[in-house]
């Protein structure tokens, strides 16, 4: 990653930390801004429960100290601090699944009473797949559906022969499709499709933050 990547993720990382208060549980995001934001919630010290959308994420609360519990044993979650890979401003949509956690994302995401996402500034219309997690035994059938949408790719692994198997023991698909052409209906009509497991649409409330190359953030509403 660029130096100045990481400092716009890290600025983006510092400013949620003015939502969070003790005694909140906090859903924690996946990626390597919101594992930026663990670095800086272990070192502000404020008391506050992690819930984890990955295994990867898991390991870094895990390896900071922060307590955590699982999705199965809370009630609620008062605020979640995620991650995305690119903000479709004017279309209210959020693209998320770069690191493959989009369905445990969504899950805790959507749960969460407020959503803050936060990013550099180089994910604003950027382009990027629409990445859909499918039951392996799928596979054939909802890459043939996914073609009335755009290019599906299978995610490959880099360091292991074959597909990307995610957390949950499925695959990934990579649906690309010109960012103008993303249609915020897509979020509902893909997880129809039976054989998917969810898709990286993401539409919900949210307040994102964004790092800037001046060293400010700044703040945008998204109403869906
Ligand atoms: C993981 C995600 C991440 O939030 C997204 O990929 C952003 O990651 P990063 O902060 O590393 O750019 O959706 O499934």
């Amino acid at each position: 990653m660029f130096p100045e990547l990481s400092f716009l993720k890290k600025i983006a990382a510092e400013k949620a930390l003015d939502f969070i208060e003790p005694g909140m549980i906090v859903g924690v995001g996946s990626g390597s801004t919101v594992k930026m934001f663990i670095e800086v919630l272990s070192q502000a010290k404020i008391d506050v429960v992690c819930v984890p959308t990955s295994i990867d994420t898991e390991l870094m609360l895990t390896k900071y100290g922060l307590r955590i519990a699982s999705f199965l044993e809370i009630e609620k979650i008062d605020i979640a601090i995620d991650g995305a890979d690119s903000i479709l401003l004017g279309k209210n949509i959020i693209l998320k699944g770069g690191g493959g956690a989009l369905t445990r994302e969504k899950i805790i995401d959507y749960t969460a009473a407020r959503l803050i996402i936060i990013v550099d500034e180089t994910k604003i219309n950027r382009e990027y797949p629409v990445v859909v997690e499918i039951v392996p035994f799928a596979y054939n059938f909802v890459v043939n559906r996914l073609k009335r949408y755009g290019k599906p790719e299978l995610r490959i692994s880099r360091k292991k022969l074959g597909p990307v198997v995610t957390d949950n023991g499925n695959w990934l698909i990579d649906l690309h499709i010109p960012l103008e052409a993303i249609d915020g209906r897509f979020e509902k009509e893909i997880k129809l499709i039976p054989g998917v497991v969810e898709n990286g649409i993401f539409r919900r409330d949210a307040r994102v933050i964004i790092g800037k190359k001046d060293g400010g953030t700044r703040e945008i509403d998204i109403n869906a």
